[in-house]
């Protein structure tokens, strides 16, 4: 592509209205070409231009299925990763902000995860005892590091089958970045939590002993979500006083105490689901992103159920909260021009390897 590309200043100024039309008439334009997928927490503004919707697993097989050749990613940087790992060399995958990453990814940098191993390696011997696990939400070369050392990734929905899985190969599990869906998951498969570590990455060995090591089941990377990590059981208790017919629902991404006090537990997709096969007159206190929960809350009133947001204080994800719909026209009127912006390539070294992991998940789940 070797047109001119329009700058970003020419679109800042732009109302969401006139982005609005312009957008469809961009997607008009690019056809079949394009596909837009969108995270559920993006914004109602962006999310009404997605062609598909959807949480991490069922994003990521979307793109896998696109024939599109332009995969425009309204999410974060991990996932436009994915889309570009799991989609044909021909097919391009683009990222409107890439100021749109995730802080939990960033805290397991691929660094810390090879001297983690080497570490474990002086008490056992990991490549035969531990299964690197990564969760969806990191960077791909850690899903290549999985992918070399024989191990795979996990998202929200399909964490307990991954484990399992991962049970089957060997004894313990390495489990990064987020360890609240590492705990949350393996407590519900019966593991004591006696049994699950915290691997703090700032510390030699990760603050463990080598006999806290040797009777682990899962070692926890020390990773979390800010967003999910606001919710409290004590938000859980404040609201059943109210309304103690009501349900609780709520991300693995919250908290061990949380999500031991909430009904439901599961990814954005499952919450969306479940609140939709509700008893009509049901009410919902659920704790994840804002702009989800605002959407089911106009979405399910009409049914006449009322979904409460769990935390006091406004908690949305300020990356996802990047992608914009001036962002959004600007790459599609960019491609309308001939001019690719904001492409998402992973090596391909690390892409083939990402790929072993990701197909691993794509097979168990
Ligand atoms: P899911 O959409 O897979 O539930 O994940 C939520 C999330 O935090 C994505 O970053
Ligand atoms: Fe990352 Fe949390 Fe935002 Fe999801 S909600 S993208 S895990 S910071």
């Amino acid at each position: 592509m070797i047109a001119t590309e329009i700058a970003i200043q020419e679109f800042s100024a732009l109302d969401d209205d006139e982005c609005a039309q312009r957008i469809a008439e961009a997607k008009a334009a690019l056809g079949e070409q394009l596909v837009i997928l969108g995270h559920h927490y993006q914004r109602d503004e962006v999310f009404q231009h997605a062609d598909f919707s959807g949480d991490s697993l069922k994003l990521s097989r979307k793109a896998a299925a696109s024939a599109a050749e332009y995969i425009v990613f309204c999410g974060v940087h991990f996932m436009a990763e994915v889309a570009d790992i799991l989609s044909r060399p021909e097919q391009v995958a683009i990222l409107p902000d890439l100021g749109a990453g995730c802080s939990m990814a960033d805290m397991a940098s691929l660094a810390r995860v090879e001297r983690a191993w080497r570490e474990l390696a002086t008490v056992l011997d990991p490549e035969q005892t531990v299964t690197p696990v990564t969760y969806i939400n990191s960077a791909a070369d850690l899903k290549a590091f999985c992918g070399r050392h024989g191990g795979i990734v996990c998202t929200s929905t399909n964490a307990r089958q991954v484990l399992e899985w991962s049970f089957r190969q060997r004894d313990k599990v390495l489990f990064f970045p987020d360890q609240h869906l590492g705990r949350n998951t393996a407590y519900r498969m019966g593991i004591d939590l006696d049994r699950l570590v915290v691997w703090d990455y700032e510390l030699p060995m990760g603050g463990l002993s080598a006999e806290q090591l040797d009777k682990a089941k899962v070692i926890l990377w020390k990773g979390y979500c800010s967003v999910h990590q606001m919710f409290a059981p004590q938000q859980i208790d404040d609201f059943l006083r109210r309304y103690p017919q009501a349900k609780v629902i709520s991300h693995p991404e919250a908290s061990f105490e949380v999500c031991q006090k909430s009904d439901y537990v599961g990814s954005t997709e499952y919450i969306i689901k479940t609140i939709a096969e509700a008893e009509p007159g049901s009410r919902w206190l659920v704790g994840t992103e804002l702009n989800l929960v605002n959407r089911l809350r106009k979405q399910f009133s009409v049914e006449g159920k009322s979904v409460h947001f769990m935390s006091p204080t406004v908690c949305m994800c300020s990356t996802m909260f990047r992608i914009d719909p001036q962002h959004l026209l600007w790459v599609l009127e960019n491609l309308l021009e001939g001019n690719l912006v904001n492409q998402i390539k992973v090596p391909p070294k690390d892409a083939r390897q990402a790929r072993l992991a990701l197909d691993r998940m794509l097979q168990v789940s």
